[in-house]
């Protein structure tokens, strides 16, 4: 397998974190050219932060974080402390990150490394809205068709929303971003709250973090067992849906992952379904498909990915 580039854009956010700890683990299989922080769970100045925090737990504080968008392109932010609690990253104690921010906009970074690398060799790995891909895609053009692929946590089709009953949290954020993104013709790998709501945390998983005995595993566990409460309150799961390791787990191992090619339009203009992924899974109109929509994933098998790559860290 080659080596592959990717510029993770993130929201920090527990989820996010797990993401980012996943890819740094995993250098036979992804390299990590930089981090963008964007507005979504928390506003950006803990978007950032959260990201240097998580690089620094890795041990990776030569990791280049840029700051990106501080809103979407043009509505009001909208967050999601009640999940991740007022830090972004709540659970276990933390202390701050004094690894430094990169001077650069992230919007910029994204620009120019998609201008320096050879076309077709970076992979945009988008874990929170969609604000920070669109502006670069608006910004300068020319870069989009030099992306390899986009691989995103996003939307819902058979589990429809949960930020609104119609809409998942970083689609409604910011749709029109997202209605950029899916409409720019480059290769679309869409993991939605129908696979993530597949990927449940269970009481071993969560031990079997702790069991590392590594600061790493007692971190993941902490940010699990806060992360939890909100889903299992909610759906009366046993779990929490560990949504946005999947994109990285997709680059990994994408065989632990099914779906189809279809065509995928954003709402963005009902205020009642706001931000929601029409996805035309039973192929009922002609439109073109513009997206590899996930529908399922070996839970077992990701859990067990997660699990050995985190115990490297
Ligand atoms: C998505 O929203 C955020 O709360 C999570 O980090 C994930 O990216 C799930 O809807
Ligand atoms: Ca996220």
């Amino acid at each position: 397998m080659t080596v592959r580039k990717i510029i993770i854009d993130t929201d920090p956010g527990q989820d996010d974190a797990v993401a980012i700890l996943l890819a740094l683990a995993s250098p036979e299989e992804v390299e990590v050219l930089g981090i963008t922080a964007v507005a979504g769970n928390v506003p950006l100045a803990l978007t950032e932060r959260n990201a240097r925090i998580v690089c620094e737990l890795a041990g990776r504080p030569d990791i280049k974080v840029f700051a990106g968008c501080d809103a979407p392109l043009g509505r009001k932010l909208v967050t999601a402390e009640h999940v991740h609690g007022k830090t972004g990253l709540d659970g276990p104690q933390m202390d701050d990150p004094t690894m430094p921010l990169q001077a650069e906009h992230g919007v910029d970074f994204i620009i120019n490394a998609l201008r320096t690398e050879a076309p077709n060799t970076v992979t945009l790995c988008p874990l929170g809205p969609l604000t920070n891909i669109a502006t670069a895609f608006q910004k300068a053009p020319d870069i989009i068709e030099k992306v390899q692929e986009i691989v995103l946590m996003g939307g819902a089709y058979f589990e429809v929303g949960n930020i609104t009953p119609a809409a998942e949290f970083n689609i409604f954020v910011d749709p029109e971003a997202a209605a950029v993104v899916f409409g720019c013709g480059r290769p679309i790998t869409v993991m939605p709250l129908d696979v993530t709501h597949k990927a449940l945390t269970t009481a071993p998983h969560v031990q079997g973090f702790r069991d590392m005995g590594t600061k790493v595993g007692e971190m993941v566990a902490a940010w699990t067992d806060f992360f939890e409460r909100f889903d299992k309150e909610k759906y009366g799961s046993a779990g929490a849906p560990l949504h946005d390791p999947c994109v990285i787990a997709y680059l990994i191992r994408p065989d632990l992952f099914s779906g189809r090619h279809i065509n995928v339009e954003i709402e963005t203009q009902s205020d009642l379904t706001r931000g929601m992924t029409v996805a035309d899974w039973w192929r009922v109109t002609k439109r073109a498909p513009n997206a590899t929509f996930m529908g399922d994933v070996d839970a077992d098998g990701f859990f067990a990915l997660l699990t050995e790559r985190l115990a490297r860290l």
